[in-house]
């Protein structure tokens, strides 16, 4: 079996090839992506009308090229994926009406993919994990502690009240002077700074349920720079190594609270799974990689490249999809908005 997947949501144009092995895993065949990266730089953040242009324009090359690469012709494939949501609806839009096109003119099946749900099944892609599992999913765009329970079956442990902690990185980043996006320039400055220097604050930490609130501790830095203003090179570093060190104290107390949580409703999780652009962060890491010993459990973080945006997620997810019949009707509207746990209703505002 072998599908195509795109992935248009936010701020790469993605498309892969992904094939299932006769022994359950998935070989990744090609995997073309165009990080849109430089064209948001200047506005220090993803602005939805260029995204969607830039997926215009090298979305149909992309897949092309993923297609020729894996060595077939579309007619080779055995099912078109598609993200579908949730995301920034034009580049939505973009990837679905494509993978619709292709679906018909093929006459292959077509697969309406859950962009977080792709996250969600990558590690089975790259380290096949069973179910059930624990997913930490943190990006610039989601903050979800997630229980894996099967393809389609998701329970919500926690997300954030406010800011994703990639944004919270990236608020940081701007407000330090740092070039966007701010989550591995703030990581580099923070090797050479004092993380007791800064006393921050921990939001959310010792609280029963597993959700995360970054703006507090935004605001804390912005505070400590207006204080500490002019900021010298040291200034930097250390406010850096500081923050850091509170958002890691931050996710290892909540993901310790999710685990609690999932341990009492479905037994011990096969492996703490850890996904989306802050994953390559290796304070962050060694963090979880502390609190998975402690609790006895495999710790599994995909490569950075299969962490963030890509096609082959949606691939994989299209194939576990597929394996099942589930597939959709050309029919599929794009959803901004599409929450993993239906019954997590209180998703807050638009991150979750
Ligand atoms: O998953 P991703 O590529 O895109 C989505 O947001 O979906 O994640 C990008 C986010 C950005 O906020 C970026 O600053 C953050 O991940 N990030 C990091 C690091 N590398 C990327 N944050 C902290 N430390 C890093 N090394
Ligand atoms: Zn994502």
């Amino acid at each position: 079996m072998r599908v195509l997947g795109l992935e248009t949501t936010c701020d790469e144009t993605a498309a892969a090839v992904v094939e299932l092995k006769a022994s359950g895993g998935g070989v990744i065949l090609s995997n073309e992506i165009y990080s849109q990266t430089k064209e948001h730089a200047p506005f220090g953040g993803v602005v939805p009308e260029l995204a969607a242009r830039a997926h215009v324009e090298h979305l149909d090359v992309l897949m092309k090229r993923a297609v020729e690469g894996a060595g077939l012709r579309f007619e080779d494939l055995d099912g078109i994926a598609a993200a579908a949501g949730p995301g920034l609806i034009g580049g939505v839009m973009i990837g679905l009406t494509t993978g619709k096109v292709v679906a018909l003119a093929t006459g292959k099946p077509f697969i309406a993919v859950n962009h977080l749900e792709a996250h969600a099944l990558t590690a089975r892609l790259t380290d096949d994990v069973r179910f059930p599992y624990l997913l930490l999913l943190v990006s610039g765009g989601h903050t979800q502690l997630i229980a894996v329970k099967g393809v389609g079956d998701y329970k919500r442990l926690g997300t954030t009240i406010d800011d994703a902690v990639g944004e919270a990185f990236d608020k940081v980043g701007k407000l330090l002077g740092l070039p966007y996006p701010g989550g591995p320039h703030v990581e580099r400055k923070a090797r050479e700074g004092d993380p007791m220097r800064f006393p921050l604050p921990r939001p959310m930490v010792g609280r029963p349920n597993a959700d995360f609130s970054l703006s507090g501790l935004k605001t804390a830095v912005r505070l400590s720079v207006e204080r500490a203003a002019p900021l010298t090179q040291r200034d930097v570093a250390d406010l850096c190594a500081s923050f850091e060190a509170a958002v890691v104290d931050v996710i290892v107390d909540r993901t310790r609270m999710a685990l609690k949580a999932f341990r009492e409703d479905l037994g011990a999780p096969q492996a703490l799974v850890v996904a989306g652009g802050v994953a390559a962060n290796d304070s962050v890491r060694r963090g979880l990689l502390r609190l998975a010993q402690s609790a006895g459990l495999k710790l599994v973080t995909p490569p950075p490249a299969l962490c963030t945006d890509n096609g082959a997620m949606i691939a994989w997810a299209g194939i576990e999809r597929l394996q099942l019949g589930l597939t959709d009707d050309l029919s599929f509207a794009p959803r901004p908005r599409w929450p993993l746990d239906p019954n997590a209703e209180r998703a807050l505002n638009g991150k979750a």
